[in-house]
């Protein structure tokens, strides 16, 4: 009864969204899925709580945004059974974690609307209100388990290739991992692994990208899309984009070349950095990232650091 009960709204969903904008009315819904009208205007309120944006007509019924919609349906061919969508989550981390282990496919992505135990690197909270894009791919490369740093390397830099693509933005990438808009931060990347023996058996990288929310209240030096352009954005058409340059960027692992992409989207080359790490800081200027992805710098003292591991501030 409750899988029925959760088909019928999905069926429902993939209606309006083929409907393309246009109103649908009650009759049309119940005769197309073979229900009652009043049955139809139950789900549709119950989708409605659920945070879906449909719109009561005079004529009718119609889905707002159909064009940011999430779900599996709305993905292109070969996605419907590697897109994973929740209205709310705790984390996408632990649910791909679950997915990764119950045999998930390579590049299977986990997303929620909204999440109540968002996490961030460091153990640090992540809020994550409806309008983000808050998601988690579950990779599952044969590799061993020191080459997994590239993925991080790759996503960042194909998340801001995607957004500076789309919309004419200038996203800069800041080590390790987070994505900036005009200095402040847009996105942070989050990863887990598990090994296998000798082998990765699944990297999972969480990504938070401020999009049509407002984060600010909440991070004073956040920064989101619609801050920006003053406008919404497809979150669907952003995630697309980037799945399949993300893809293809990483059919074939060249550390060389990514890093040597990654490092010409950055903005910490060449500034000067505070770098907190496993109790220790270092401040300097940072000259280099090398192929292992660490972090070089030079200190007042004319010394150059290594450093593998961290959080970075530009100063
Ligand atoms: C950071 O900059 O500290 C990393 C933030 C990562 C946030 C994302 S949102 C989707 C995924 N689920 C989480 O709980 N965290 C990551």
């Amino acid at each position: 009864m409750v899988n029925k009960e959760i088909n019928i709204k999905d069926s429902i969903l993939k209606i309006l969204f083929q409907a393309s904008g246009e109103t649908l009315s009650g009759v049309r819904l119940s005769e197309m899925l073979d229900i009652s009208r009043v049955a139809v205007w139950k789900h549709i309120s119950a989708l409605k709580e659920n945070g879906f944006g449909i719109e009561s007509r005079p004529r009718g019924y119609v889905l707002l945004n159909p064009d940011d919609l999430l779900l599996p349906f709305c993905f292109g061919p070969g996605f419907e059974n590697r897109i994973f969508h929740f209205q709310e989550l705790e984390s996408t981390m632990d649910q791909a974690k679950l997915l990764a282990k119950s045999n998930a496919p390579h590049q299977s992505v986990v997303i929620a609307e909204n999440q109540t135990m968002g996490r961030g690197r460091l153990y640090r909270k992540w809020f994550s209100s409806r309008g983000g894009l808050w998601f988690t791919l579950i990779l599952k490369p044969q590799i061993p388990p020191v080459l997994s740093y590239i993925y991080n390397f790759s996503a960042s830099l194909c998340l801001s290739r995607t957004l500076n693509r789309l919309f004419d933005l200038d996203v800069k990438v800041k080590w390790p991992n987070d994505l900036l808009l005009e200095g402040q931060k847009l996105a942070g990347l989050l990863s887990e692994m598990e090994t296998k023996g000798d082998m990765a058996e699944f990297i999972n990288i969480g990504i938070g990208l401020n999009v049509n929310n407002m984060p600010r209240q909440y991070e004073p030096k956040a920064v989101s899309i619609k801050d920006i352009l003053d406008k919404e954005v497809s979150r669907r058409l952003i995630l697309e984009t980037f799945l399949a340059d993300f893809e293809e960027q990483t059919r074939i692992i060249n550390c060389r070349h990514i890093i040597g992409l990654w490092k010409k989207q950055t903005s910490t080359i060449g500034s000067r950095v505070r770098i907190e790490t496993f109790g220790e800081i270092f401040e300097g200027i940072a000259v280099d990232v090398d192929e292992s992805g660490a972090l070089i710098i030079r200190d007042r003292a004319g010394e150059i650091k290594t450093i593998i591991y961290g959080d970075c501030f530009h100063t």
